[in-house]
């Protein structure tokens, strides 16, 4: 919860809703949102994991508690460090978090990454792990201040711009920008984030970041890499990432809620309906999956057209609400992210509805990205299946599920460092 109050737009409306939900909110919780791992497939090569009670496995924990409590002070969002004195037991890592986001979502991102990384992948002698705020890295290979573009993960946002030629012509401005701002930041945090309008109402966004502990020439390289990537990947697609160990770079289309799962000084009545459907399901849209639905938003659809929309709830909130006043928030939630953005109630007008008990409510029409939904499962199948039939060289394994954001299968296998 720390981690969503700071975020809260501090508009009236916001607080009546607050005080509509005020008996859900201390149980909620915000997990860093998982965007990538790099896993390799332990079942290759028994010396690619280490022993339970190892040397390795002990400068390894040694490795996480360092992190940890560097985590709080890093200059520029990162810190590396090697575990043991004598190789092959040394374990080396490093993290680097996101370059606007707050200390305090730094060290807890890092902190949860240490726990989750070990879960997700466990045993592995290495592991590369994205989330929305951070990275962390971890090898019995030195890594620090080592350009390292062996391993690519891209995922995308199925949908594509109208109008290919006005998206190319902005998105070249705007990644050619951001790959020189990075790669020449002296301020040791190789981090830019630049916009352009793509048309009157929408905008478009990049953001490229490398680990501060490579030179400027060689984040330029690994930037580079990335961009380059673009044409063949996601070409015209709404939103992309493309992640290095090094580096990374996102390109993608407003709403900023579409890449950041997080709510800005800008939120709208759109983001302001997604908020409190997260707030009500305990679970982020970003990285949610169930029932057939990919992302909060279709799920919440799916159950309100079935009729049974306080399925939503989460559980443990069981008994702690009155149900008609989260039906009725769900319901204005529905209205405010109707696809057509005319069809969204005005803020005043939102407010007016949450104070309002009796006053009949607009049934609500499709909201934004069901769509997603039916293409979004297809597509990860379409992932899974292509690594059910890979050969022993694949050793990547795909641990997530996406609202809109799709792993390509094109990508996804370390070209360097392959185990033995
Ligand atoms: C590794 O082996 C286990 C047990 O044989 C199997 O269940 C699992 O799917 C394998 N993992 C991969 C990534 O192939
Ligand atoms: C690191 O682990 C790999 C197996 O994953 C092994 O082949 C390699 O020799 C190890 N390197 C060092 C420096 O211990
Ligand atoms: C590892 O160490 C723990 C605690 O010292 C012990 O309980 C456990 O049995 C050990 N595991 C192995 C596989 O040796
Ligand atoms: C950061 O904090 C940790 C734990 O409080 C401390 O051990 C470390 O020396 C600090 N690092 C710096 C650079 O201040
Ligand atoms: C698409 O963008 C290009 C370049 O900005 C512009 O010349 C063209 O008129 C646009 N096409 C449409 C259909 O808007
Ligand atoms: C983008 O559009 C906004 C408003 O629509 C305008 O204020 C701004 O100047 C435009 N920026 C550029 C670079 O054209
Ligand atoms: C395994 O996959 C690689 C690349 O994916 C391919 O070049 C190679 O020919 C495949 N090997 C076999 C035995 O199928």
């Amino acid at each position: 919860m720390d981690n969503l109050l700071p975020k809260i737009p501090r508009n009236k409306a916001l607080f009546v809703c607050t005080v509509c939900l005020l008996s859900l909110i201390p149980i909620i919780k915000a997990d860093p949102v998982l965007v990538y791992i790099e896993c390799p497939n332990t079942n290759l090569s028994t010396t690619s994991t280490y022993a339970p009670n190892s040397t390795y496995q002990t400068n390894l924990n040694t490795l996480f508690s360092v992190l940890s409590a560097n985590s709080n002070n890093a200059s520029n969002g990162f810190y590396s460090f090697a575990a043991g004195s004598s190789p092959p037991d040394i374990a080396y890592g490093l993290f680097l978090c996101r370059g606007d986001v707050s200390i305090t979502a730094c060290r807890e991102c890092v902190i949860f990454a240490t726990k989750d990384v070990v879960e997700r992948c466990p045993r592995s002698k290495r592991v590369t792990i994205w989330y929305d705020e951070c990275m962390l890295r971890y090898s019995n290979v030195s890594i620090s201040a080592t350009l390292d573009t062996g391993f690519q993960g891209i995922l995308y946002n199925p949908e594509n711009f109208a109008n290919g030629t006005r998206f190319r012509e902005v998105l070249v401005e705007i990644m050619d920008d951001i790959r020189d701002r990075a790669s020449s930041d002296h301020s040791g945090r190789k981090f830019a984030t630049a916009e352009a309008n793509y048309s009157l109402l929408q905008r478009v966004y990049g953001l490229a970041q490398c680990t501060p502990d490579i030179s400027n020439s060689d984040c330029n390289t690994c930037l580079q890499n990335c961009i380059s990537t673009f044409p063949t990947c996601c070409n015209t697609l709404q939103g992309a990432r493309i992640l290095f160990p090094s580096c990374y770079v996102s390109g993608y289309m407003s709403p900023e809620y579409a890449l950041r799962g997080q709510f800005s000084i800008k939120s709208d009545v759109f983001s302001f309906g997604l908020l409190v459907l997260e707030i009500i399901s305990g679970k982020k849209n970003y990285n949610f999956y169930q029932d057939g639905a990919a992302g909060l938003v279709s799920y919440a659809w799916k159950l309100w057209t079935r009729g049974t929309p306080l399925d939503l709830m989460d559980p443990t909130l069981e008994g702690s609400y009155a149900r008609n006043k989260v039906t009725r928030c769900i319901h204005i939630s529905l209205l405010c992210i109707q696809d057509d953005p005319g069809a969204r109630p005005s803020m005043a007008t939102v407010v007016q509805m949450l104070n309002g008990d009796s006053a009949t409510l607009a049934l609500p029409q499709k909201p934004v990205f069901v769509d997603w939904s039916s293409t979004g499962s297809n597509r990860i199948e379409e992932v899974e299946s292509d690594q059910s039939t890979s050969n022993q060289t694949s050793e990547k394994t795909v641990d997530y599920k996406m609202l809109g954001w799709m792993t390509s299968p094109i990508v996804g296998n370390r070209i360097s460092h392959l185990d033995a």
